[in-house]
């Protein structure tokens, strides 16, 4: 795999998977537009990719906001003047159980989880409709499969919400030789999970689901998000692809 001169954003990248992604990508000669809502995790990311000899920089934006989205995207083409491939990874998982779910954070997952892949499928989607192709990768989650989640209501919904727009825009972005695809990770180990890998028990029972009797690390989600930026894959589009040690078969 060779990913020289292509430009790559990838969203969330601070930390857990998108983190990883970005590793994986630069290693393989990317120029990496790595985004989070906050330089926190982001800045280290970029200067380790930097100082190991890989090329990436920083773009701090809340990808749930259109305005944000548009600027993070100018600036990245004023530096580097094009996106081959882009990595909608950025996610929150609020628990709650249904009945007493705030509507605050129902609106927010909405509005991280699939609203801010909507606008940076728009605006990166005309640019690279404009070059000529590329390539968009969706983070979604088992949990938008048919498997679901206790207490996730709006974290599935917004998954379900987001391989539907994998979908729709693989449908209508072929014909400029836009591929979408969305990657469906079960339970891997990052912060976002870290809480619930304390309890024991819970875990157990996890893996008794899994076939492979492990949880996922974040190089396994990278692996398949990578091949399905490649040409090697350039028949797949529209799919919801589950990385999960086999907890979900459909
Ligand atoms: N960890 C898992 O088990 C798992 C399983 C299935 C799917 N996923 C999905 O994979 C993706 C990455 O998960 P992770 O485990 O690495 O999570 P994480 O919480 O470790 O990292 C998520 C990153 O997204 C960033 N982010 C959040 N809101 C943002 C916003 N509005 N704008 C820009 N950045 C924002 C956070 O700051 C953070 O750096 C998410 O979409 C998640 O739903 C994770």
């Amino acid at each position: 795999m060779d990913f020289t001169n292509k430009v790559v954003l990838i969203t969330g990248a601070g930390r857990g998977i998108g983190r990883e992604i970005a590793f994986s990508f630069a290693k393989l000669g990317a120029r990496v537009a790595a985004n989070d809502i906050t330089p926190i995790n982001l800045d280290p990311t970029v200067q380790q990719i930097n100082t190991a000899g890989g090329i990436a920089a920083d773009f701090v934006a809340d990808i749930s906001k259109k305005m944000p989205v548009q600027a993070m995207v100018s600036q990245i083409l004023e530096q580097w003047e094009r996106i081959d491939i882009l990595i909608n990874n950025a996610g929150v998982e609020p628990h709650a159980p249904l009945l007493e779910l705030d509507a605050w954070d129902w609106q927010r997952t909405i509005d991280v989880n699939l609203s801010g892949p909507f606008y940076t499928t728009q605006v990166v989607g005309r640019i690279m409709r404009e070059q000529g192709g590329g390539v968009i990768v969706n983070i979604a989650s088992i949990a938008g499969r048919a498997h679901g989640l206790k207490d996730r209501s709006s974290y599935v919904a917004s998954k379900m919400g987001l391989i539907g727009l994998t979908r729709e825009a693989a449908r209508e972005l072929a014909e400029y030789n836009i591929r979408v695809n969305a990657v469906c990770p079960g339970v891997i180990e990052t912060e976002m999970t870290a809480g619930l890998r304390q309890n024991e028990a819970m875990v157990a029972k996890w893996l008794e689901d899994i076939p492979q009797s492990r949880l996922g690390d974040p190089q396994d989600v990278a692996n398949l998000v990578l091949f399905l930026c490649t040409d090697a894959a350039k028949y797949i589009t529209g799919q919801a692809i589950n990385v999960d040690g086999g907890k979900v078969m459909n």
